[in-house]
């Protein structure tokens, strides 16, 4: 059973803007998907998701407000998708309940992602980690198929999610009667940006301000990280460095194609001077953070409209996710006060 729906979550990061790696790897392309009008769309703040790492109280309110009000500047439009914050729609904690019960301990246990983040807890302060990092996955697998979503556009890194989700669903299916769809990741073509200061390593926050460059940074910034980007001497005996390839990369994502090939006819027949290839992704990048910026602070200026479209995302969702929850209390003999 597949069908149109498109689901897919972000947490709100506790650290602040989002980069361009998060914008192009996974939000420009939630953009696409709902503008492309083949497709019911939901998007959602994932704060539960965030609770299962240590954090503070204040800044996650704060975050995930900021990641809502990012959502809108990106693009995300509030009558073309369904654009909420997940603690908003109870159902998400009540089936994930259900689907911990229909979730095997042993599949949850071989979860790399458990694996990776209850490490780097174990060294730090009190080593404590959470349940809720162990049953991450079948809250996420809830998130999902509260909306029968078939589509789930996520990068490489969420699949063995979507796999668990899947048996979920699954299993759920077979023991209760067929009523979900199995859930596949969405895959396009999204491109994966590096670190600026060691493009051996994917762009990321935990890497330094000088990693990434954040999606509403100012133009000084912008420039100067893009100016101490690691690149290659640029000798034409040798292949291009990543750092350079990352800089072309990150052109296209901007949409200067033609600049880019440009740049690449020209080292194909030399030697590869970096310093041009550098002004013009900082070029493309200083545009791009500036319309960011100025809808941002678009959005922004009205906090009482954000709140609003919180509450009408919010209602939107849960008209659906009510009556998922229906069904499935039916289906797993569970009384409720209308049932
Ligand atoms: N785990 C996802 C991530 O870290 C976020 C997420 C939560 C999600 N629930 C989801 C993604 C449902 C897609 C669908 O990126």
């Amino acid at each position: 059973m597949s069908n149109n729906i498109v689901f897919s979550g972000i947490q709100p990061t506790g650290s602040g803007d989002m980069h361009i790696g998060n914008y192009f790897g996974a939000v420009a392309n939630w953009v696409r998907l709902q503008n492309s009008g083949r497709y019911q769309t939901i998007y959602c703040v994932v704060n539960l998701h965030a609770m299962t790492m240590p954090y503070k109280a204040e800044v996650l309110a704060k975050s995930t407000e900021q990641m809502f009000i990012d959502l809108l500047a990106c693009g995300l439009d509030p009558d073309k998708s369904i654009i909420f914050v997940q603690s908003m729609v109870p159902e998400h904690t009540e089936l994930a309940w259900v689907f911990g019960c229909v979730c095997s301990y042993g599949d949850l246990t071989r979860q790399t992602q458990f694996k990776e983040k209850s490490e780097q807890l174990e060294g730090k302060q009190d080593g404590f980690i959470s349940a809720g990092l162990f049953t991450y996955p079948v809250l996420q697998a809830a998130d999902i198929l509260l909306y029968r979503a078939a589509n789930v556009p996520v990068g490489q890194d969420q699949k063995q999610h979507l796999e668990l989700s899947r048996d979920i669903a699954q299993r759920f299916n077979t023991q209760f009667g067929e009523y979900f769809p199995l859930p596949e990741v969405l895959s396009t073509e999204t491109p994966k940006l590096l670190a600026l200061n060691d493009p051996s390593k994917k762009m990321s926050k935990s890497l330094g301000p000088k990693s990434y460059i954040g999606l509403f940074e100012d133009e000084a910034s912008v420039r100067s990280k893009v100016r101490s980007a690691v690149t290659d001497i640029g000798n034409p005996e040798e292949p291009m460095g990543p750092g350079a390839a990352n800089l072309l990369a990150i052109l296209r994502a901007c949409g200067k194609h033609d600049t880019a090939a440009q740049f690449e006819q020209e080292y194909a027949n030399g030697p590869r001077r970096y310093a041009p290839l550098k002004e013009a992704t900082a070029d493309a990048l200083v545009e791009l953070t500036q319309h960011m910026r100025a809808r941002r602070a678009e959005v922004a200026a009205d906090r009482a409209r954000v709140k609003q479209l919180m509450q009408l995302g919010a209602e939107k969702a849960r008209s659906i996710a009510v009556q998922t929850m229906r069904d499935v209390r039916r289906l797993t003999g569970l009384f409720a006060l209308d049932y």
